[in-house]
């Protein structure tokens, strides 16, 4: 199939590149690279020995977008391209509501001129807000976000069961993640976050690498086992496996569906410093402060719909989260840049 994967050269996008081009997709990649390296897409090619189709656009301009979808034909969409980071969506709302909901709806307007059918977003788990609840599944309502972020995905979500109630003949299939960590397993394509991480994994990793001089752990008091927070991570193989499982679903179907991706089991910051020092050898200096505002005690997915559905389940363990992290880090302490 001819895929359009926006965001392709971002941490997720380059590994589902990966896995569609292995299961014999053509892939057509638009990135505007406002998060991301022209490296990711090269090595991509490196990994799979068939470079992607590559633009170098914007996905919220609409005349870039056609000629692609003019010359490349897509069959099926995956829509990765958006801002995420969710500090800075509550600083920045209106820059991430412009970017995130504009990108959707060019999209969805251009996949309606051009007559494609099959639509696979990257959602989240931070739509089900704060259910009370440490189970998440799909027939929850969407809950309550505490960013802009949160919101946007909320509100594509709505567009999207919108365009697909008014066009029965769309197959739209919303992945919500869990908490993606790891790298492919050949150490060449892996997260590369601008700055300082906001998130747990490639802080633990430029912690390692000699980058960031110890972990703060945000809150020892949580209700949980160790007093620290509970979170579904999945190896980012495994979710972009996912992406592939997804699309090929989408075929031959109609209707719009939420699906979890996660493994269905949650561990705590503690169990993630442990595993990643016992993957890599190297001590994790860490010390506790005070819980970061927006943060959930605990929750995990319900993965039993993307199992029925998909047939996906998460295959990789804990251990290749922590060593597949490494294993990026130390052969690439700066990420895609030489510095
Ligand atoms: P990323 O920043 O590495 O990738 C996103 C890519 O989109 C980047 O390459 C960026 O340059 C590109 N982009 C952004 N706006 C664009 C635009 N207007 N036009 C073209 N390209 C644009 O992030 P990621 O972690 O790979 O996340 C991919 C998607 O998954 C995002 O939509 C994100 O919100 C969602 N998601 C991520 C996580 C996570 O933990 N990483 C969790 C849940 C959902
Ligand atoms: C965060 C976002 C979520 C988004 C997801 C993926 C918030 C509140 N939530 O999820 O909306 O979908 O990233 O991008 O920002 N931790 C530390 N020290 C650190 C970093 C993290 O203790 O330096 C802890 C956090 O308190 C949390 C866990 O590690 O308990 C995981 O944090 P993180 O990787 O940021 O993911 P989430 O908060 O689950």
């Amino acid at each position: 199939m001819n895929i359009l994967l926006t965001g392709g050269a971002g941490y997720i996008g380059s590994h589902t590149a990966v896995e569609l081009i292995g299961a014999g997709h053509h892939v057509i990649i638009a990135d505007n690279l406002s998060n991301s390296s022209p490296e990711a897409v090269r090595r991509i090619g490196e990994l799979t020995g068939t470079a992607p189709a590559f633009y170098e656009i914007d996905v919220c301009d609409r005349a870039a977008l056609d000629q692609v979808f003019a010359q490349e034909k897509p069959e099926a969409v995956i829509h990765l391209a958006g801002l995420k980071a969710v500090g800075e969506s509550v600083r920045e709302p209106l820059r991430y509501y412009r970017n995130n909901l504009d990108a959707a709806l060019t999209l969805l307007e251009v996949m309606a001129a051009y007559d494609v059918k099959i639509f696979v977003f990257s959602s989240s788990a931070t739509v089900y807000g704060e259910p009370g609840v440490s189970l998440f599944t799909e027939d929850m309502p969407r809950g309550v976000c505490s960013s802009p972020y949160g919101r946007s995905k909320q509100m594509i979500e709505q567009f999207l069961e919108d365009s697909s109630a008014a066009d029965p003949s769309l197959s739209v299939v919303m992945l919500r993640y869990f908490n993606p960590v790891g790298a492919h397993e050949s150490g060449r394509i892996g997260e590369d976050p601008d700055g300082i991480p906001n998130n747990l994994m490639p802080y633990i990793s430029q912690v390692a690498v000699g980058r960031l001089p110890r972990l703060t752990i945000f809150g020892n008091d949580w209700p949980t086992p160790d007093g620290t927070c509970l979170r579904d991570y999945l190896h980012v193989v495994d979710l972009a496996r996912g992406h592939l499982a997804a699309v090929e679903y989408a075929v031959g179907r109609t209707g719009c569906e939420a699906i979890n991706l996660g493994t269905g089991q949650g561990r705590s910051v503690l169990e993630m410093v442990n595993a990643f020092s016992s993957a890599s050898g190297v001590e994790i200096p860490y010390v506790f402060g005070p819980r970061r505002p927006g943060d959930i005690a605990a929750y995990w997915a319900d993965p039993s719909r993307a199992a029925k559905l998909l047939h996906w389940h998460a295959e990789l363990t804990l251990e290749d989260m922590c060593r597949d992290s490494w294993n990026w880090q130390k052969d690439n302490p700066h990420g895609y840049s030489e510095e």
